[in-house]
């Protein structure tokens, strides 16, 4: 059992807390943010994530999970320090490292003897070296060992990704510091999860190459998709004829209306930035984030054609989040599609199963609903952004009773579409068969 400390009780840094304490470590979670640890310790969790309250719940329970505002005692109490506050993303593509950098200072200010400090943020690589030198230029003969440890975490699957990962990448400098952290994931040792021990720099960039690598994976079949609509191809035929060669693998290869959130978009552009930094661009990844961004706009494109004039026509938007199991909407296409039906002077008609209040944020002034069938009543035309399974299991039936027009464009390819002939419903996806 090691007495950790987790340094920002944001997304991360509550999962991997809760996490931690599971595996039975003296966890206490601390953030500058009083309100919200003040809602923490009266049993409140601040964001919606599926498990984690339980897990949160269960360990403050044995007396395994804390929680504090007071960072320069926490630092000073612990074993091993991880950092878990935010890298937005700053001027020119950049992470902004503002919050990593006073958290550095903090730990440098009250470092009381040996201690494992390690970085789960998503940072650039060189940022390792970074925060030392800073701990160093405060406390010269300060006695740390520095390591990353990048997290894999997918929102809305990250206790299962947290509890049972793929692997776990541990960059360190030292071997003493290595032993501290098999130790903290010993739980995961016994159950035999690869556990790659790396230099800092190697484990910052595994990060970046991963998420990146995604990302491409999907930016490439939805450029594929869009093609099969040209050449009267099926994508989701050719995706799993991909997907069945080993090498390529059928994960991430969903074409949709551009993928969001608030990793990949935001690591893309830190690792462009990284690469003309240290004169060594990453065209592919800047085409990837091009493909992106122009998909978003893409399914406007698809429902103007679909209902000919926007202005003053009625839209259901059915999901807002920016993939399913979150509340999320961060970079999610719905706000590009949104912003872009406004301006067309649409009235839309919005629902989500649970992303309507964070969504209420960007667009006060668009109509919500609390049910799909409230949405579409009346609607000239739905289009589809998340797939959730409850518009995975729309009565279609239902649905066009409800609509003034039957028209739907279903950008996540979740609808079937000999049942949407059979109830000639004019229709539209991507990559796919379309009405005539
Ligand atoms: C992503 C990575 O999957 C995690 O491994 C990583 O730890 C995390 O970023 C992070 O850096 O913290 P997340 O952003 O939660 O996780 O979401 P994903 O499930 O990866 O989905 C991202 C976007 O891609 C969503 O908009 C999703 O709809 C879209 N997507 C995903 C597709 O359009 N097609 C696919 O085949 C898969």
């Amino acid at each position: 059992m090691r007495r950790i400390t987790i340094i920002g009780t944001g997304y991360v840094g509550l999962v991997s807390g809760a996490g931690l304490s599971e595996f039975g470590h003296h966890v206490i979670c601390s953030d500058v943010d009083k309100n919200k640890i003040k809602e923490l310790k009266s049993g409140q969790i601040p964001i919606y994530e599926r498990g984690l309250e339980s897990l949160v719940k269960q360990n403050v329970a044995k007396g395994r999970l804390h929680f504090s505002w007071d960072v320069h005692k926490v630092i000073q109490d612990s074993e091993i320090i991880f950092i878990t506050v935010g890298t937005p993303q700053g001027n020119n593509g950049e992470s902004d490292l503002g919050a990593v950098e006073s958290v550095a200072k903090a730990i440098g200010e009250n470092l009381n003897g040996y201690k494992v400090i390690c970085t789960k943020s998503t940072v650039p690589v060189g940022t390792g070296k970074w925060i030392e030198d800073i701990i160093r230029t405060i406390q010269p003969n300060a006695d740390f060992d520095y390591v990353s440890n990048p997290e894999f975490l997918r929102e809305g699957a990250a206790i299962k990704d947290f509890m049972h990962p793929d692997r776990v990448v541990i960059g360190t400098r030292t071997s003493k510091a290595l032993e501290v952290m098999r130790e903290v994931y010993r739980a995961l040792y016994i159950n035999e999860t690869p556990i790659l021990s790396t230099s800092v720099e190697t484990a910052e960039m595994v990060k970046y190459a991963s998420n990146a690598f995604l990302a491409l994976k999907i930016s490439y079949i939805n450029e594929i998709a869009n093609l099969c609509e040209m050449v009267g191809a099926d994508v989701h035929e050719v995706a799993r004829a991909m997907g069945l060669d080993g090498r390529i693998s059928p994960k991430f290869l969903h074409p949709g209306p551009g993928f969001g959130g608030s990793c990949f978009p935001k690591d893309m552009h830190a690792l462009v930035a990284t690469g003309l930094k240290n004169n060594s661009p990453l065209p592919t990844i800047e085409a990837a984030i091009k493909t992106n961004v122009s998909q978003k706009t893409r399914m406007v494109g698809k429902l103007k054609r679909l209902i000919n004039d926007l202005n003053g026509k009625t839209v259901a938007v059915l999901g807002l989040a920016f993939k399913p199991q979150t509340d999320d909407v961060r970079e999610a296409a719905s706000k590009v599609v949104v912003s872009e039906l406004v301006k067309s002077g649409v009235i839309v008609h919005a629902y989500d199963p649970i992303a309507i209040e964070n969504f209420k944020n960007h667009f006060p002034d668009i109509n919500y609903f609390g049910s799909w069938q409230g949405a579409v009543k009346d609607a000239d035309a739905c289009i589809i952004l998340t797939e959730w399974n409850e518009f995975r299991g729309m009565d279609l039936g239902e649905l066009k009773t409800l609509m003034k027009v039957p028209i739907i464009l279903d950008t996540k390819n979740i609808l079937n579409i000999q049942e949407l002939e059979s109830l000639d419903f004019t229709y539209d996806n991507v990559g796919r068969r379309k009405s005539e």
